[in-house]
């Protein structure tokens, strides 16, 4: 009846992360680690879709993600939707939530930081979720969302 069809096809056990800015999505699969597991991923973007210009997914078969996990993708997909996915069928869904603390993942802003010049994993304190803005806890500088890059 209906000519409609998922672009890219169902899977049958696995995380189906939706709503992902296509902008940030190879963020999105670095943040995860994606480029460094051996399961079957699929993912399409620059896709339709009615809240974001242009949107991302990915599906991860067989792969269920902790929240610790999955949370990290937040600064740069705060708008993400998750699916569960178990036989077929979404068993359950779940939005991702900004840390309060960010550890790695993001380089600060400052080049004069000591994490830019020496092999330390850098840190921060998220002290603002709604436009992000994240502080250093080596140089106390404040790195915003305009300026964030994935390390
Ligand atoms: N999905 C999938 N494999 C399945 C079931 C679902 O890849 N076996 C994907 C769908 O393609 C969709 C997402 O999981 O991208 C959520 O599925 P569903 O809740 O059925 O779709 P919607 O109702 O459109 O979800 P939402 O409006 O929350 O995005
Ligand atoms: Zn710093």
């Amino acid at each position: 009846m209906s000519k409609r069809k998922l672009k890219v096809s169902a899977i049958k056990n696995g995380t189906v992360i939706d709503h992902i800015p296509a902008s940030n999505l190879f963020k999105v699969i670095s943040i995860l680690n994606l480029d460094k597991i051996r399961n079957q991923i699929t993912f399409g973007t620059n896709l339709e879709s009615h809240k974001l210009n242009h949107k991302a997914i990915i599906k991860v078969s067989d792969k269920f993600f902790k929240d610790d996990e999955i949370n990290k993708i937040a600064l740069v997909a705060p708008s993400a939707k998750l699916n569960i996915i178990r036989d077929y069928e979404v068993v359950e869904k779940k939005v991702v939530d900004i840390p309060d603390e960010v550890i790695g993942i993001v380089k600060c802003f400052n080049p004069k930081c000591i994490t830019n010049n020496e092999p330390i994993t850098t840190k921060f304190t998220v002290v603002s979720k709604e436009e992000i803005a994240l502080k250093c806890h080596y140089c106390e500088k404040i790195t915003s969302e305009e300026h964030l890059k994935i390390v």
